[in-house]
């Protein structure tokens, strides 16, 4: 398939002041398109201004949801070169999610050279500063106009940029969190392990819950028993227990994160046990109170690494030990942000520069 790229006419405004880029509220000049058609396949590549679709009202991404998206980063290194943080596997990640919503898998490869050409051409909108980068949105929808419930004939994928600073607004502050009890984001058999807007939306009301308590987040706990420990609303959980590095095992019913794998494989080089294991929530509570467990963080690629200061369960409020970032967290913190933005080697081959 070629790409076409269309001429730009009117270039926006960037932000000059790089401290105040919230998080996905501006979008770059252009944006990567490219349409689905049952029997045709994927055509109609384009990398083309950025700009609204029109969708007739009936289309069914509207009604049932069938969409996924994915989440990735581009960093600006010192010597002012771009790099990408395991873009493919973000790309496969989004074709295994595809496969649970019915929808067509792209092109890993086309896919690729799609968004880096993209990234070519929007290079002026990685900022420099630190902690800032390029929110890379991969999204895939259907566009099929029919209110009856079906698989879409047709779909659109496309890739929007977004300069960004920290997610959370006090930056790596630790977060308070909301263990929810009442509802629950993904049961066995459902999407959990897929990133798709459904998701989200059920986890919206959890989330208005947490902040009239005033926290920042939500942890969600298994939808069978209500009682193991498995995502916090937009990243992966890891506590520090007797030493050891303890998180969510992948069983379908979380996200399988990017940024959780790396962070295991950092933890594991640095000479820390990873134990992937269901964890109560008494346990936490407990091994909190008890000094067992001393640190707790999500980990995730909008919020990078970001430390927990407490936990509210049942009215119940612990502080994580000081309630302040804990030294293993910050320290695989540095060592993947390094990582990420060139100030340390890759062993792993995970970054890609432009
Ligand atoms: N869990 C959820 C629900 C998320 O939204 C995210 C963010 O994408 C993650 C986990 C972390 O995944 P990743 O590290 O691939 O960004
Ligand atoms: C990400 O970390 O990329 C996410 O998708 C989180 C998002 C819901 C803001």
């Amino acid at each position: 398939m070629d790409l076409k790229v269309l001429p730009l006419q009117q270039p926006k405004q960037k932000i000059s002041d790089e401290s105040q880029l919230a998080f996905g509220r501006q979008f770059t000049d252009r944006m990567f398109v490219m349409d689905y058609t049952v029997g045709r396949g994927w055509h109609d590549a384009r990398i083309q201004p950025y700009a609204k679709f029109e969708l007739d009202p009936a289309t069914l991404v509207f009604h049932y949801a069938q969409e996924i998206f994915e989440g990735l980063k581009a960093y600006r290194r010192a010597d002012g070169s771009i790099c990408l943080f395991r873009p493919q596997d973000n790309i496969a990640r989004m074709n295994l999610g595809s496969e649970r919503m019915c929808m067509p898998p792209t092109d890993p490869e086309f896919t690729f050279e799609a968004l880096k050409e993209l990234l070519r051409l929007e290079a002026d909108w990685v900022p420099h500063s630190e902690g800032t980068s390029l929110y890379i949105r991969p999204t895939m929808i259907a566009t099929e106009p029919i209110i009856g419930l079906k698989s879409s004939d047709t779909f659109t994928y496309y890739i929007i940029l977004s300069p960004t600073g920290a997610y959370y607004k006090n930056g790596v502050a630790p977060i308070k969190i909301l263990v929810e009890d009442e509802y629950v984001r993904a049961a066995p058999g459902g999407t959990g392990e897929a990133k798709t807007g459904g998701n989200y939306a059920a986890s919206l009301l959890a989330f208005r819950k947490a902040a009239e308590a005033g926290c920042d987040q939500v942890l969600w706990l298994d939808a069978t028993e209500r009682k193991y420990i498995e995502e916090v609303g937009t990243s992966n959980i890891c506590v520090i227990r007797d030493g050891k590095l303890v998180t969510s095992p992948l069983a379908g019913t979380i996200l399988d994160g990017i940024t959780r794998r790396s962070i295991l494989q950092l933890a594991k080089d640095r000479g820390i046990e990873v134990v992937e294991q269901a964890l109560a929530i008494d346990e936490l509570f407990e091994g909190i109170q008890s000094g067992v467990i001393t640190e707790a963080f999500g980990c995730g690629t909008a919020v990078v690494v970001s430390p927990i200061g407490q936990f509210t369960y049942k009215g119940d409020t612990v502080q994580v030990a000081d309630g302040q970032p804990g030294k293993v967290t910050m320290g695989l913190y540095k060592a993947l942000t390094d990582i990420q933005t060139g100030k340390a080697d890759d062993p792993y081959g995970w970054v890609v520069t432009l």
